[in-house]
């Protein structure tokens, strides 16, 4: 059976284009939600015929209104899994809650290093030698779920953040389609923090 899932995305979208891209996904992307009007995310998901629709975090009093849209627009479109793909907002725990280990992130960095935002920068500034990417499942921390699969990215001598973060991206484009492949299978069996693929 082919899953349906959903993916939230606020900018460029350009891991969006690689799960579009993935010759062998095993999931149907459903449905594309953007919380910004202007995200690229949404043309791509235009060009493939995918439903794309924007949820716009401005116009909300609230996170918990906000992720309550979200929420009924994933169950209203069947959704069975969540993969966020540069998806700017934290969701809420209602969410969480409605998709237990079935929402997916990609971070751009070696996880616990360098949560939040500008991982990239952070790495950099912090002179690491090596990060990376990094697929885990979604819990109520930020950047803190379960890991499903990790990239690593060498630092080089000259890198800024623009060099490192493209060189992190060839790596997330090549991940993050095996690994939505994987859940889509039923390949995924989370044990407390660790997951198994089977
Ligand atoms: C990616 O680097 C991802 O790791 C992070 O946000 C970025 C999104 O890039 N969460 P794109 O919009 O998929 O091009």
């Amino acid at each position: 059976m082919i899953i349906n899932i959903a993916v939230l995305a606020s900018g460029v979208g350009s891991n969006l284009q690689a799960l579009i891209d993935a010759p062998d996904l095993g999931a149907e992307i459903s449905m594309v939600i953007s919380d910004r009007p202007g995200a690229a995310a949404l043309d791509r998901a235009g060009t493939a015929g995918i439903p794309a629709l924007v949820v716009p975090w401005g116009e909300f009093d609230s996170r918990a209104e906000f992720c309550k849209a979200i929420l009924g627009e994933l169950e209203g479109a069947g959704a069975d899994g969540v993969v966020l793909a540069g998806f700017m907002r934290v969701l809420s725990e209602d969410v969480i809650a409605a998709y237990p280990n079935r929402v997916l992130n990609i971070h751009p960095s070696l996880l616990p290093a360098f949560p939040g935002s500008n991982a990239v920068a952070q790495a950099l500034e912090h002179g690491v030698k090596v990060t990376g990417v990094t697929v885990h499942f979604v819990d109520e921390e930020v950047d803190h779920g379960p890991i499903i699969a990790q990239r690593a990215v060498p630092v080089l001598p000259d890198d800024d953040v623009a060099s490192l973060q493209a060189r992190i991206q060839i790596e997330e484009h090549q991940l993050y389609p095996q690994v939505v492949s994987a859940f889509a299978a039923g390949r995924l069996q989370v044990e407390g923090r660790k997951v198994r693929w089977d």
